[in-house]
């Protein structure tokens, strides 16, 4: 296990489409696992494999308040998609920064787990927006393209308190 590095905005390979994953190798396997353990250190709900240098279709996600359930997405894709929903949303990428961004209110995924075993997920509010934002990077998309009414800074005083509670959630 080894906590990797985390490419940052202006880093071209975080705007390039990222190769689908044929077969799972050990070696692939490892990097799932490094994934998920920079992702718990960098305190990130989710990080996609072009984050970390790695032009494949993974990303790993952990919406849960403990940090305990981790999900893995190999080759995924967004296959039903309905409502809308506004938030802040933030980047390990784009460190400091937040922007409100509108994403559907519910989402349908299939994708493949880190044994290349199918599997379909769905997912509201927070896991929803983590899989849209998580699932551009594999397109070489960042939230900053998204945002409405650019970015501000995470140190900047909170508006209301509902911007302070969304604070803090980096993907
Ligand atoms: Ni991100």
């Amino acid at each position: 296990m080894a906590l990797l590095t985390i490419r940052e905005i202006g880093d071209p390979i975080l705007e390039k489409r990222a190769k689908e994953v044929k077969e799972m190798t050990p070696r692939l396997k490892e990097l799932v696992k490094d994934m998920l353990e920079t992702m718990y250190d960098a305190n990130g709900v989710g990080l996609a494999a072009p984050q970390i240098g790695i032009l494949k279709r993974i990303v790993v996600i952990d919406v849960s308040p403990e940090q305990n359930d981790p999900h893995v997405f190999i080759n995924p894709v967004i296959i039903e998609q309905d409502g809308e929903q506004d938030g802040m949303e933030g980047c390990l990428s784009v460190p400091g920064k937040i922007g409100e961004v509108i994403r559907p209110a519910h989402v349908k995924t299939k994708a493949f787990d880190e044994n290349m075993q199918p599997f379909e997920i769905e997912g509201t509010e927070l896991f929803a927006r983590c899989m849209c934002h998580e699932f551009d990077h594999l397109d070489g998309i960042l939230y900053t393209t998204k945002t409405i009414g650019g970015l501000m800074d995470t140190d900047a005083p909170a508006e209301d308190e509902e911007d302070e509670e969304e604070d803090g959630e980096e993907e």
